[in-house]
């Protein structure tokens, strides 16, 4: 038996307390497992027939509870746990048939530019990739056949913040669907589904499990008609969150309050300081006052994230990726030790040349994900580094 009411968050979960903190830590609040305060890993393919759950790849206790989990920090009625952020996305496209047509952000995750030019383009749906922080000039590029509007933001890794309750008026006057990528901020800092979004969708591989340790993906809607379909598509696809990585996520999430204030505040000192580095062109963070969207941050938003990109003013990008002591040159941002990432060469290499340097992804740029080291460890680290020609 595969109800909805599997993915719905419980009545504890949802009047336990209005604060985020004590729901994520919390979780999704199911109780009666013998007592144990940690959800237990519900490590079973199959379930003897007659209760609740029968196949994992439909349903499984410990995923459950991370979707109820996800579902109420998000204030949504329904959360779908995926193996990975892609795989959360492509279930999303997969609301969708042959001859529909989405707008999306243009400045976005590579592999979802990927997953658009080598997948789903080929099964007969048209993308169109658009600057969207203008909506009435997003507006001319609606067609008749447009059934989604998909944005990040802030956007990865240009950290263009994009107006979310004008573009899901622009779309739902249309009866157009709007899915929004929360994983830069999370539904610490922001929430979609309250601004208008129909469906959030993450890379949970990145804050929300926060370790560095599990790739994993989310979907969350209030609609019980899109919930229906996602369900049945992770059924079918078989692409749901495996039980490891589920109570991997969950753990992760009990501390993403915590977290998420101090990514905040380290990123925001590095940009500061890097926005007065001589080697530094500029800087891409929308909690400075000098990001062009500084005030829209505010606005729809409570924080401005862990992240930040940069432009150096040299071609010296080499020895300040490796010469990292603390900061480490790898792909991935979130976790819970900082990172630094070349995305020409890494989360962005299956993005055409010309439509990499026309979104601003050029060879000078740097992508920094702030981890919980001591501030003044990263401030010396960023140093030594950009002190390497
Ligand atoms: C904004 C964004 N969305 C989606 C993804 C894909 O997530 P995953 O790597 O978990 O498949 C990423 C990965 O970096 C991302 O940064």
């Amino acid at each position: 038996m595969h109800t909805l009411l599997q993915s719905k968050p419980t009545e504890r979960a949802v009047f336990l307390s209005n604060h985020f903190e004590t729901r994520a830590s919390h979780g999704g609040g199911t109780e009666g497992y013998q007592g144990a305060v940690s959800f237990p890993i519900f490590q079973t393919s199959t379930y003897q027939a007659g209760g609740e759950f029968s196949y994992s790849r439909c349903q499984n206790p410990t995923r459950k509870e991370l979707e109820h989990t996800v579902a109420s920090l998000e204030e949504g009625a329904y959360g779908f746990a995926f193996s990975s952020g892609l795989a959360a996305v492509s279930s999303v496209f997969s609301l969708l048939k042959a001859g529909d047509h989405v707008l999306i952000s243009d400045d976005l995750y590579g592999g979802t530019y990927r997953l658009i030019r080598e997948i789903w383009s080929g099964f007969g749906i048209r993308f169109t990739f658009a600057d969207l922080r203008e909506p009435e000039r997003a507006e001319g590029l609606i067609r008749r056949e447009t059934r989604l509007i998909f944005a990040e933001t802030p956007t990865n890794p240009m950290m263009k913040v994009l107006p979310l309750a004008r573009l899901a008026s622009l779309a739902g006057d249309r009866g157009i669907l709007f899915a929004v990528d929360n994983t830069f901020l999370t539904p610490y800092f922001q929430k979609p589904l309250t601004l208008g979004a129909d469906i959030v969708v993450h890379s949970g591989t990145k804050f929300l499990s926060g370790h560095h340790d599990t790739v994993c993906g989310f979907a969350v809607t209030s609609s019980e008609e899109l919930a229906k379909k996602l369900g049945m598509i992770g059924r079918t696809l078989g692409n749901a969150a495996a039980p490891f990585d589920s109570w991997l996520a969950l753990r992760g999430i009990q501390t993403l309050p915590l977290r998420m204030e101090k990514h905040a505040s380290n990123a925001h000192a590095a940009a500061v300081y890097l926005e007065s580095h001589p080697r530094v062109e500029q800087v891409f963070y929308p909690g400075l006052p000098s990001h062009p969207s500084f005030e829209l941050m505010k606005k729809q938003a409570t924080g401005a994230g862990g992240v930040l990109s940069f432009l150096l003013k040299d071609d010296g990008v080499e020895k300040v990726l490796n010469g990292g002591k603390l900061i480490r040159f790898a792909e991935s941002l979130g976790g819970t030790t900082s990172l630094i990432t070349y995305p020409q060469t890494q989360t962005h290499a299956s993005v055409p040349k010309d439509v990499r340097e026309r979104i601003g992804i050029t060879p000078r740029l740097l992508r920094l994900s702030l981890g919980l080291e001591h501030i003044e460890d990263l401030l010396e680290d960023l140093e030594q580094m950009l002190s390497r020609k």
